[in-house]
C-alpha cells in the first residue's frame, strides 16, 4: 500500500471513529505528516507557572555539571516522565527493577527542552476526571468489552492514585488537589438520551458506576444552570505543583536511584551508539542523545516527549499530531460557595473554579473551544507563544451565557495562553510501548485531551515493561492497561 493511501485510510478512520465529545468538538483530521518541531522557544505562560513558587525545578540542572551517560534516559519532564522517574524510584527499592550488576545505583536522567513541566502538563487546564460513562458504546464497540473496562479502569486508577500519593505525601492541600465531583453539562435531550445509553451499556458491561442525574430544574437550582447534568467523581489540581511534588518524592525515596534533571536542554537528535559496552557491569549502551550541552549515552530512552514525539522519531509523523489547545483564567461574579467546588465539561469547553475561600470570587480555568478556530482547526501547530483570537473571543462569551447569575458578560480574562496536545489517528488512544525496531526505546504519548487521568499510569507500565525485559521475563499487563494503547498492537 502506498504512503498516500496509508493516509487516506488513517484519516478515514480517524472521522469515522470520531466520539463527538462535549468541549472538543471541533472536526480532526490527520492532514499534516511532518515531524513535530522542537518546544518553542517563547511561550505564553500559563496561570500555573505563575505566583510565588510555582516552578521551583524550572531551571533546575540547566546550568554547570552536565550528566554523560545514564541507565534510564527520559525525555520530557511532563506528567508522563516524571511519573516515570517517581516508578523507577519505587521499583528499584521494592527490588522490583534490577541494579546493573555490581553497582549500588541505577542511574537516570530527565532532559527537558524547556523549562521544567513547562509541556502540557504546565499549562492544560487542571482536570483530572476519570470518565466514568461518557463514550462507554463506542470504546465498546472499537475495542470489545474487556478493553472497553480496562479503557475507563485505567482513569480511576490513575485518579486515585495519584490522590493517594498526595495525600499520603503530606502535599495534597498544597497542590491544590480538591476532590469536587465532575458535571457533563448536557444541553439538548439528544445528549442526556446519549449518556443514558452510555450508562446502560456500562451498567450491562458490569462497570460499576457512580452518576447521578440532574433535570434541568435541579441543575438551575444546584449550580445556576437551566440545562440537564450528571455528576460523577473527580478531581481538579494545580497541575505544575503536582508533578514537581512527584519528582521531589521520586528524588527522594531511595538511594539507589541516582536521579538527574536538566532544563533547558532539548534533545535533538537520537543516534545508535556502534560500540555496545563492552562493561558487563553496566546495562549495555546502545544510544546518544545529542544536546546542545553534549552527548548523553543511554542504554534505555524513553520518549515522554507527548506532542513533540515525531521530532526525534520522524515515523510518528502523522500518528501523533500536535494539536493546539487555548485557556483563559477568568474571575467569576459571585463567590466560591456559589459556584460549588465541581468541574466541568459541556458545550464548546471544560472548566473548574480555583479553590479559595467560601466568600471569596474564585478564578475560573477555562480552556476549549477549538473548533471557533476553523480549518485546521490549530491541528499540526507547535506555536504555544501566540493565542487564536477567535478562540479567545468564544472562551470569553461561554460562561456568562450558560451562567448568567454567575459570570459577567465582557469581563477580561486574567490570563490567556496556549499549549500543545497529542493526537493519534484513534483520537486520543496513545502509543505506550517500545519503539518498535529501535531497542531499548520506549513511547508513552498521544493522550489528546485527556492525559491527566492516563500518562501517570502508562508511564508505570513502562517501568515494569523495561524492568521485565532486563529480567528476561515477559511483561505481565496490568488489570488496568488497555491492550489497545500498547505498541505492540
Ligand atoms: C491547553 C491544554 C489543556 C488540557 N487540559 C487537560 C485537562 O484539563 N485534563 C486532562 O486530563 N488533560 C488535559 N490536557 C492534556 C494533558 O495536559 C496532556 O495529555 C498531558 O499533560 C501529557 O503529559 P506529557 O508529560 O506526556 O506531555 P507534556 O506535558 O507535553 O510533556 C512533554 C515534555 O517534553 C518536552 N520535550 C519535547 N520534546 C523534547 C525534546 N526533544 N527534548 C527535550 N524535551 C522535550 C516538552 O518541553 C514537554 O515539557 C490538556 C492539554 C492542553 C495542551
Ligand atoms: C433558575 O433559577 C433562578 C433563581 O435561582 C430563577 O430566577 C430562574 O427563573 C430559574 N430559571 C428557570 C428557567 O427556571
Ligand atoms: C460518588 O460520587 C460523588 C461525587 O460525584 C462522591 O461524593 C461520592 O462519595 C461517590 N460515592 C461513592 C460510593 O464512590
Ligand atoms: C535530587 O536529590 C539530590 C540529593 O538529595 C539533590 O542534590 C538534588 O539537588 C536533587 N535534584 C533536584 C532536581 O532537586
Amino acid at each position: 500500500m502506498s504512503r498516500y493511501c496509508i493516509l487516506l485510510l488513517l484519516v478515514g478512520l480517524a472521522s469515522a471513529l470520531t466520539v463527538p465529545l462535549a468541549g472538543e468538538q471541533a472536526p480532526f483530521r490527520l492532514d499534516t505528516n511532518a515531524p513535530a518541531d522542537l518546544p518553542y522557544e517563547h511561550s505564553t505562560p500559563s496561570f500555573w507557572m505563575l505566583g510565588p513558587n510555582a516552578n521551583p525545578l524550572a531551571e533546575a540542572g540547566s546550568t554547570g555539571a552536565f550528566t554523560d551517560a545514564a541507565d534510564v534516559c527520559i525525555v520530557g519532564s511532563g506528567m508522563t516522565g516524571t511519573s516515570a522517574a517517581y516508578h523507577l524510584a519505587n521499583a528499584v527499592e521494592g527490588g522490583r527493577f534490577p541494579l546493573p550488576e555490581g553497582k549500588e545505583r541505577l542511574r537516570a536522567v530527565v532532559l527537558e527542552a524547556r523549562d521544567f513541566c513547562s509541556g502540557a502538563t504546565g499549562r492544560n487546564g487542571g482536570n483530572l476526571t476519570p470518565f466514568e460513562i461518557r463514550g462507554f458504546r463506542e470504546v465498546e464497540k472499537r475495542f470489545g468489552r474487556e478493553e472497553a473496562l480496562r479503557y475507563f479502569a485505567i482513569e480511576h486508577y490513575s485518579s486515585t492514585e495519584m490522590a493517594r500519593i498526595a495525600r499520603e505525601g503530606g502535599w495534597a492541600d498544597s497542590v491544590d488537589l480538591v476532590e469536587g465531583g465532575h458535571v457533563d453539562l448536557l444541553q439538548t435531550e439528544e445528549q442526556v438520551d446519549e449518556l443514558w445509553a452510555d450508562f446502560d451499556a456500562a451498567v450491562a458491561a458490569g462497570k460499576s458506576t457512580n452518576v447521578s442525574w440532574f433535570s434541568r430544574e435541579e441543575m438551575n437550582a444546584t449550580y445556576g444552570t437551566y440545562n440537564w447534568g450528571i455528576r460523577t467523581p473527580g478531581y481538579n489540581v494545580w497541575p505544575l505543583k503536582f508533578v514537581t511534588e512527584l519528582f521531589k518524592e521520586a528524588n527522594s525515596t531511595t538511594d539507589k536511584l541516582d536521579l538527574r534533571l536538566h532544563t533547558q536542554t532539548p534533545v535533538t537528535k537520537v543516534s545508535p551508539l556502534s560500540l555496545h559496552s563492552e562493561d558487563k557491569t553496566s546495562f549495555p549502551t546502545r544510544w546518544a542523545l545529542s544536546t546542545p550541552r553534549g552527548e548523553v549515552h543511554c542504554s534505555y530512552v524513553l520518549h515522554a516527549t507527548n506532542a513533540y514525539a515525531s521530532h526525534l522519531l520522524p515515523h510518528l509523523a502523522g500518528s501523533i499530531v500536535p494539536v493546539r489547545g487555548q485557556v483563559v483564567a477568568l474571575r467569576a461574579s459571585a463567590p466560591a460557595s456559589a459556584l460549588t467546588k465541581v468541574s466541568w465539561i459541556g458545550g464548546v469547553g471544560y472548566w473548574f473554579p480555583r479553590p479559595v475561600e467560601e466568600d471569596e470570587r474564585p478564578i475560573v480555568i477555562f480552556g476549549g473551544a477549538r473548533d471557533a478556530a476553523g480549518p485546521p482547526f490549530e491541528v499540526g501547530t507547535t506555536d504555544d507563544g501566540s493565542v487564536n483570537e477567535a478562540v479567545g473571543k468564544v472562551l470569553r462569551g461561554f460562561l456568562s451565557t450558560l451562567f448568567p447569575t454567575l459570570y459577567e458578560e465582557g469581563r477580561e480574562p486574567e490570563r490567556e495562553w496556549t499549549g500543545i496536545m497529542g493526537y493519534t489517528p484513534e483520537r486520543d488512544v496513545p502509543f505506550v510501548g517500545p519503539v518498535l525496531k529501535y531497542e531499548g526505546q520506549f513511547i508513552s504519548a498521544g493522550y489528546g485531551g485527556h492525559g491527566m487521568p492516563r500518562a501517570y499510569a502508562c508511564a508505570e507500565a513502562i517501568v515494569g515493561m523495561i524492568a521485565a525485559e532486563l529480567e528476561g521475563r515477559d511483561w505481565v499487563l496490568p488489570e488496568w492497561m488497555p491492550r489497545p494503547f500498547l505498541t505492540s498492537s
